[in-house]
């Protein structure tokens, strides 16, 4: 399907009319086994993965449905092959157990999806695993962090919830000159807007349950990569590690990726407006999109994304207390986690909460995200419904006053305390 574009790929690699009933749909394959085509030395070597693509048998090890999935995600992100996952952080964890062993130094992107932070900070180093945590979108800093062991570098781009932006081309020619792997999360942007692959990453990485679906209603993950890269991925971090992906959820993945292109253009659009309203916002300190001429890697956005995404974060001059009303009084907007769904969503983070959770982060790093965050960071997913009703929704809230807004930061104060003491 190489001479496809992108549109045409999202609705047809992978999927072809059923040969049997002609359904234009794929048939959502359930069955966990599959009978085999018969007893041999070359199928048992099949079925012990050493071939990309192995006979199905178990669907822990590959099923139709998800080989449907892998076939398009690989298609669309222009590489050889993928790997569905029950989840984003069951794709991280396949990609890092597979390739990093003990001995081996890693390094990473210092803010990022919170369970990857945590996955890098608290538990690599439990399996001899060197981590070192840098700001990617300073090339200096990952630069002087190179050490002769170094295997991996990971970046996420643009990165979760801080929308720092990397530049992966670059980070690309460091990796392979020091004989590292680059690896990309590029949930954020999803391969409607930017292609790691062809900027020189070595592996991508996606939590399907974001944009990809886009309407939250499924868990996945994947990883794209070499045929031999995934491969190794399957058998290692998926067999092995055990987080198959429901066909359910692929088949849902499938549906909902047909509509990415058109999807993303809205998410931008609506992302853009909402973006310039709450620059000129009074209740609003700062705003962080990449669209925008202020964010500080504006230029880069431009280069390496082909539309800013739908993700805007922003502080606010009130605080803790304005975020507290804010959360209280929207109407389209849910006050909730995760993002890339047609539904809108909201969600806050008080930096002091956000860099306890972190104990391994240096006092310059606190410092650097600090700076970046004040004392607490608004995330927003913007969704799809009408632009004119998310800028109402977002100014009615934002000018709104409560009295839980008001004593919200002392209750929020005296609980932090009680946790401390409790530890
Ligand atoms: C950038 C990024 N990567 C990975 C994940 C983890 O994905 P999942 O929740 O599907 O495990 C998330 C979740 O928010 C994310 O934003």
């Amino acid at each position: 399907m190489d001479e496809f574009d992108f549109e045409t790929l999202a609705i047809h690699a992978g999927e072809e009319p059923d040969p049997v009933t002609g359904a234009t749909r794929l048939p959502l394959h359930m069955a966990t086994t599959f009978k085999l085509p018969g007893f041999g030395i070359k199928l048992f070597d099949a079925l012990m993965m050493d071939s990309d693509r192995p006979p199905f048998a178990y669907t822990r090890w590959g099923n139709p449905t998800l080989r449907a999935l892998e076939d398009r995600l690989a298609a669309l992100e222009g590489n050889e092959a993928a790997v569905v996952t029950a989840s984003g952080m069951a794709a991280v964890s396949a990609l890092l157990f597979t390739f990093l062993n003990s001995g081996d130094h890693l390094i990473a992107s210092e803010v990022c999806y919170a369970g990857s932070v945590e996955l890098f900070g608290l538990h690599l180093p439990r399996f001899g695993i060197q981590v070192s945590l840098v700001d990617t979108s300073d090339l200096e800093q990952v630069k002087q962090a190179l050490r002769p062991n170094t295997k991996m570098i990971y970046v996420e781009t643009p990165a979760n919830p801080i929308l720092r932006i990397s530049d992966i081309a670059a980070l690309s020619a460091i990796a392979h000159e020091s004989g590292a792997i680059l690896a990309v999360d590029s949930t954020w942007a999803g391969p409607a807007l930017q292609q790691p692959v062809a900027l020189g990453a070595d592996y991508v990485l996606h939590s399907l349950t974001k944009y990809i679906n886009g309407h939250g209603d499924a868990l996945g993950g994947a990883v794209i990569g070499s045929a031999k890269g995934i491969q190794r991925i399957r058998k290692e971090g998926l067999v092995h590690l055990g987080g198959a992906l429901s066909p359910f959820n692929a088949w849902l993945i499938l549906r909902g990726l047909m509509t990415l292109p058109m999807r993303m253009e809205k998410h931008c659009q609506n992302a853009m407006e909402v973006a310039r309203f709450l620059e000129g916002h009074p209740k609003v300190r700062r705003v962080f999109y990449p669209g925008l001429e202020s964010h500080p890697h504006h230029e880069l956005a431009k280069q390496q994304m082909s539309g800013f995404g739908g993700m805007v974060t922003f502080t606010l001059k009130g605080g803790l207390g304005a975020a507290i009303t804010m959360a209280e009084k929207l109407r389209v907007f849910s006050y909730a986690t995760s993002l890339g769904h047609a539904h809108s969503l909201l969600f806050y983070y008080p930096t002091d909460l956000y860099i306890d959770a972190m104990p391994f982060y240096t006092p310059e790093q606190k410092q650097r995200i600090r700076e970046w965050t004040g004392d607490g960071l608004v995330r927003a997913s913007i969704g799809l419904e009408n632009a004119g009703d998310l800028i109402d929704d977002l100014d009615r809230a934002l000018r709104a006053r409560t009295f839980r807004g008001l004593v919200g930061p002392l209750a929020y104060q005296v609980m932090k305390k009680v946790n401390k003491n409790a530890q």
